[in-house]
């Protein structure tokens, strides 16, 4: 039978640096949209994941936390209409972390093709190899599974992690489950994480390259201009031939901001290999894309999206989260033969 309750989602970004277009069309939009539709939806700021990596990549990850809800609000999420907070006051979130570590095989974090990229990367870069970074699926299937959530919006990148969270919620219910059972989250996969970088190297991210592949929302007008009219180009469309990868991104990114019939102008005249438009193809994507991020800004340096107002909501958020935590964590600790704990735990 299914129980009529709404079902929940859930996702959170990790507060490794300022937030950039690529965040947004890649998440922040969907948190937007999916709270617009009325679901029940739980926002954080995966603090704890970016610990994988600050040590070695010196990144102020409280800082970097305000910051990110301050942009959640400012793009639109509603601390009315979603639950918004940090994953580290969830205190109880490293508890079923630990547990749940207890029931994951070590082989199949190995085996993430995430880990095993993140590691080749660091280790070209001779940075240490934590275990945490090793264990970063379990600390996600333990941001999931802690409140029970239906849903997670992820893009593809995701989908390994969010698969070993429905593997440790199918063990823990087939071993230990008598008081508590954990939901099998499904994923709600996201379009366009690809968010192109200007330099026509692959996804819009600073470690890719360079903080000129990146648009951040907190760019000033200048800049944003500056960025796009520096983009990479080629040396003009060519009859018959493929598009090129960096007009690609261009393209994807015109398409992500501008209206379509502006988008579909812009290809026509690339398939029809008109040349000496790549000028004004860029002043129509850095317009488009200052239409969308001038509202963010100003939303960004109101009172409503202020330092003080972000500290603030995520004290009363922590308050509201911790009860459904602690509720579970102390029917999976009664599960998992601690009594002890079960009793006295409140
Ligand atoms: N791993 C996610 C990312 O890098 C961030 C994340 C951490 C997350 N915990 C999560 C996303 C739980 C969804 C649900 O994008």
């Amino acid at each position: 039978m299914e129980n009529n309750k709404s079902p929940v989602i859930l996702s959170g970004i990790r507060p490794t640096g300022e937030i950039h277009l690529g965040n947004y069309f890649g998440a922040i939009q969907y948190f937007v949209k999916l709270q617009e539709q009325g679901h029940q939806c739980f926002y954080f700021v995966a603090d704890l994941h970016a610990l994988t990596t600050a040590m070695e990549d010196h990144i102020d990850v409280d800082k970097n936390s305000v910051e990110v809800v301050r942009w959640y609000l400012a793009c639109g999420l509603d601390s009315n209409k979603s639950t918004i907070y940090r994953q580290s006051d969830i205190l109880e979130i490293p508890f079923f972390n630990l547990l749940l570590g207890m029931i994951t095989p070590e082989g199949e974090l190995r085996r993430c093709t995430t880990y095993k990229d993140k590691v080749a990367d660091m280790e070209g870069k001779r940075k240490m190899v934590s275990l945490g970074l090793l264990a970063y699926p379990v600390l996600m299937a333990s941001d999931i599974l802690f409140c029970n959530a239906d849903i997670v919006p992820v893009g593809e990148d995701q989908l390994q992690h969010l698969e070993i969270a429905r593997e440790i919620a199918r063990k823990y219910n087939h071993h230990f489950s008598k008081k508590h059972k954990f939901t099998e989250p499904r994923s709600h996969l996201v379009e366009a994480v690809r968010v192109p970088g200007l330099k026509g190297e692959g996804k819009m991210s600073k470690s890719v390259g360079g903080p000129d592949n990146v648009i951040y929302l907190n760019d000033a007008p200048k800049e944003i201009k500056r960025k796009v009219m520096a983009a990479q180009t080629d040396l003009g469309p060519v009859a018959g031939e493929p598009m090129t990868e960096s007009m690609k991104g261009i393209y994807k990114l015109l398409e992500l901001c501008a209206p379509k019939a502006v988008y579909e102008d812009y290809l026509g005249r690339y398939e029809r290999a008109e040349q000496r438009f790549y000028g004004d193809l860029k002043k129509e994507l850095a317009k488009n894309i200052l239409e969308l991020v001038e509202p963010i800004q100003q939303r960004y340096q109101s009172p409503d999206c202020s330092v003080e107002r972000v500290k603030a909501l995520l004290a009363e958020s922590a308050a509201k989260v911790r009860p459904i935590a602690k509720t579970n964590l102390r029917n999976m600790l009664d599960d998992m033969n601690f009594k002890h704990l079960a009793q006295t735990y409140n």
